[in-house]
């Protein structure tokens, strides 16, 4: 079969793998170079190493308690029964995590984990070590990669996947396949502050929705707490946490203690929401204080941290450090069963473009890498097996959001579209902490800007116009949902639209 594989992330390099491996023409196409992604800035590491007392059930549990009730527990299962294997598989590929001196692999632990089974590498460079390993893997593997090529959208035949629509130095290029993977990753780029990288633009969620694949959950956006603050949003790794680092707002003061027994390690959202309303009282970034783990122990457990905030100006072994929450990660994506297949036969997703049911409402640390991993290697799995009749249903091309009928709205006309405009318009409205006023007035603007039609020549176009479709979902998905759930909050007493 001919496959085509959109993005080089952990699931889009496990999925070539294994769909070579099984005899299939594997062509990779990537929007900047092989490796680019979310995946390679990943650093706590990958969720799934089992020690003494642990289980895959204790795992499952915290996965769909950190979910806020809302993960699908047979994807969970899923995930979590898979672990040994999908580790064993980036070891034999060449990934070099962490070991201590008799050879055992190194666990950290992170927020929600009742026990320490999240493995590294290079410390706190987990996922640059994988991305290099399978990067490395698909070279030697012969498997063509296709860098600087953004994939624009999909092509049907009757009610079937047939292959993708390209766009490679301003030139569109049609390309046919047997089945195509969606392995695009999230849309970080929604937001003004994100830890992902430029291009994590929403393009294969787009791609999906205007071909009607079933698209949901994009209410459920995870912010981290831990973002250094002032310039470049930086990850500061959850595992520094883990390791017994605490928050303290103004006063010295361990306020995560006020809202979870926990504290510190809280599930991500509780952590969260607690830092942005903290950072709203007293108008200024709370702190993370790790300065009790000693310069040596910051600098050889979190090497990269350790040198980008001494590089900011920082020394985190002697002062805290300012941090506020920025969006991370999104829960939500394109439907899939437990075998990656979307609701349009042909079409695969994984990683984070694809909503398998494992994330819930609010995900669990460390569980992105491991379900990019599981289920990139179930989707080559599942490519021969016939298409079971019926499995999923696409979405009605009539309930697309930018079809919606929206009251006309009574106040000012909105400002132009920008990328900055969306991105500041999705902050303020459709961030951590969401009202009704709020999205009701996101929700209009994004209307008012999709009635013009973008531009559509330059790849920055076709990432405008993806925010944009995106955005829309988002705030529509976000709006329908009236309680506050996971990484969903509902404020009824926010001010300010
Ligand atoms: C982190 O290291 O805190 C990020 C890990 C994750 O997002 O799962």
């Amino acid at each position: 079969m001919r496959i085509i594989v959109a993005g080089t992330g952990i699931a889009g390099l496990t999925a070539a793998l294994h769909a070579q491996e099984r005899g299939h023409d594997v062509t990779v196409v990537t929007k900047g170079a092989s490796g680019d992604g979310c995946t390679r800035y990943a650093q706590g590491g990958i969720a799934g190493v089992r020690g003494p007392g642990d289980s895959a059930a204790q795992h499952a549990a915290d996965t769909i308690a950190a979910g806020a009730g809302l993960a699908d527990p047979a994807a969970v299962e899923t995930l979590v029964r898979s672990a040994d294997a999908a580790l064993a598989d980036l070891i034999a590929r060449g990934v070099a995590f962490d070991r201590d001196a008799s050879g055992q692999l190194l666990r950290g632990r992170e927020a929600a984990h009742r026990h320490a089974r999240i493995a590294h590498a290079g410390g706190d460079a987990t996922g640059a070590e994988i991305s290099r390993a399978l990067t490395d893997a698909v070279r030697r593997a012969g498997i063509r990669v296709v860098e600087r090529t953004m994939l624009v959208d999909l092509h049907e035949d009757a009610g079937a996947v047939r292959g993708v629509r390209l766009l490679r130095d301003g030139k569109y290029d049609d390309l046919d396949a047997d089945a195509v993977v969606l392995a695009t990753g999230g849309a970080g780029r929604l937001f003004s502050r994100t830890t992902n990288p430029e291009g994590t633009t929403g393009d294969g969620i787009a791609a999906a929705l205007r071909a009607g694949a079933r698209v949901s959950d994009l209410e459920f956006v995870q912010f981290h707490p831990t973002v250094l603050a002032g310039g470049d949003p930086f990850l500061l790794s959850e595992a520094v946490r883990g390791e017994g680092a605490t928050l303290l707002d103004e006063t010295g003061r361990r306020f995560c203690l006020d809202v979870h027994p926990d504290g510190e390690l809280a599930p991500r959202d509780v952590v969260a929401q607690a830092i942005a309303r903290q950072c709203a009282l007293q108008g200024s970034p709370v702190l993370l204080d790790a300065t009790m783990l000693g310069a040596r122990t910051l600098a050889r457990r979190f090497p990269t941290i350790d040198r980008v905030t001494r590089e900011r100006g920082f020394d985190w072994s002697r002062e805290p450090l300012p941090v506020t929450p920025a969006a991370h990660y999104l829960m939500g994506g394109v439907d899939t069963d437990l075998d990656g297949r979307t609701s349009i036969p042909g079409l695969f997703a994984g990683g984070e473009v694809a909503r398998t049911g494992v994330h819930g409402a609010n995900r669990l640390a460390s569980n992105s890498l491991l379900e990019g991993a599981v289920f990139g290697a179930r989707v080559a799995r599942a490519m021969t097996e016939p298409w079971p009749v019926g499995a999923m249903q696409a979405s009605a091309a009539a309930g697309s959001p930018a079809s919606e009928h929206l009251p006309l709205s009574t106040a000012a006309a909105p400002p132009a579209f920008s990328r900055a405009a969306l991105q500041e318009l999705m902050s303020a409205h459709v961030g951590l902490l969401r009202s009704d006023a709020g999205l009701a007035h996101a929700r209009q603007t994004l209307h008012a800007w999709a009635a013009t039609p973008l531009p559509l020549s330059t790849l920055a176009d076709h990432e405008n116009a993806n925010l944009l479709l995106v955005a829309q979902a988002t705030a529509s998905a976000a709006a329908a949902r009236t309680d506050s759930v996971g990484a969903h909050v509902r404020e009824p007493a926010l001010i300010g639209v």
